[in-house]
């Protein structure tokens, strides 16, 4: 359920993790009118829905219409995933882990004792900040434009960072916070056609950069990345782990997700 939705890789990869798992999985799009969430959702309910993932703009309004949150979707403060239990609606947030996911196995970066920049402070750094402070890097430094939002979310956090023991801080996005051997964009600046916001200098030699969007609207990041000296990544991978992780949620089976982001890759090129 999203809006739009009708460029959502999501039906094709839930379909193969369907078919490769053997589980009868039917699942679909669902554009939802923007003033008609809680409707859309008790109407798939009434339907007999199982479970659905939640996408742009409807994340943040999904936490607060379910029953139950998962730790992790509570610390986003957004849900991706919903599993229906009955009538009692479970909230969770698969976007993070997606992420860890995709950086360790997919990419092959660790990032424990890692120094990690996340660009933005929106809800797709919201939920993506949680699991990448328990994968224990070093340092992690939210840059955003506006600096209340960067600072609100270190705060939010500073207890799990604490106990992981990562040095959590807020910066400007002018590169003042140094270097890094990993930076994610979460900002919806790809998608607006808008530079990089942040200096070159935030790449450490042989840095990984990711990119949560993909397709056409990764490419200028990737060539920024490729420009200097660093790898880039885009966020297809993410999509396809976090869609593998709420299939687990659903059917208690993990799906061949490397195969499917391998296929997917093929498909789209
Ligand atoms: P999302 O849920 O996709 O994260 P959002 O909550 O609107 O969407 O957040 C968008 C993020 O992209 C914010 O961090 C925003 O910065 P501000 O908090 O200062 O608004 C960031 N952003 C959007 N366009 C940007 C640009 N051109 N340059 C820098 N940051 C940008």
């Amino acid at each position: 359920m999203g809006n739009p939705v009708e460029h959502s890789k999501s039906p094709w990869i839930h379909a193969r993790f369907a078919a490769l798992t053997g589980q009868p999985v039917d699942y679909g799009r669902r554009l939802v009118p923007l003033d008609g969430f809680p409707a859309a959702v008790r109407a798939f309910l009434a339907e007999g829905g199982k479970g659905c993932n939640i996408t742009v703009p409807f994340k943040f309004q999904a936490a607060s219409l379910v029953d139950h949150r998962s730790a992790r979707a509570a610390l986003a403060g957004a849900c991706n995933v919903l599993r229906f239990d009955g009538s009692i609606i479970q909230g969770d947030n698969t976007d993070g882990i997606g992420l860890v996911r995709d950086l360790e196995r997919n990419a092959g970066v660790k990032l424990a004792g890692r120094d990690l920049l996340l660009v933005g402070a929106g809800g797709a750094a919201a939920g993506v900040l949680g699991p990448l402070l328990e994968a224990r890097p070093r340092r992690v430094v939210v840059a955003n434009r506006t600096a209340a939002k960067a600072h609100a979310l270190v705060a939010s956090h500073a207890t799990l960072a604490a106990a992981n023991d990562v040095v959590l801080a807020a910066s400007p996005l002018d590169g003042s916070a140094g270097s890094f051997d990993i930076v994610v964009n979460a900002t919806a600046s790809s998608l607006a056609g808008d530079a990089v916001p942040v200096p070159a200098s935030v790449l450490k030699p042989g840095a990984l950069a990711l990119d949560m969007m993909y397709g056409p609207a990764a490419a200028g990041f990737l060539q920024w990345a490729a420009d200097h000296g660093a790898t880039g990544r885009d966020g297809l991978g993410m999509l396809v782990e976090q869609a593998a992780e709420a299939f687990l949620v659903w059917r208690g089976v993990r799906p061949p997700s490397g195969q499917v982001l391998a296929e997917l890759r093929a498909e789209l090129e």
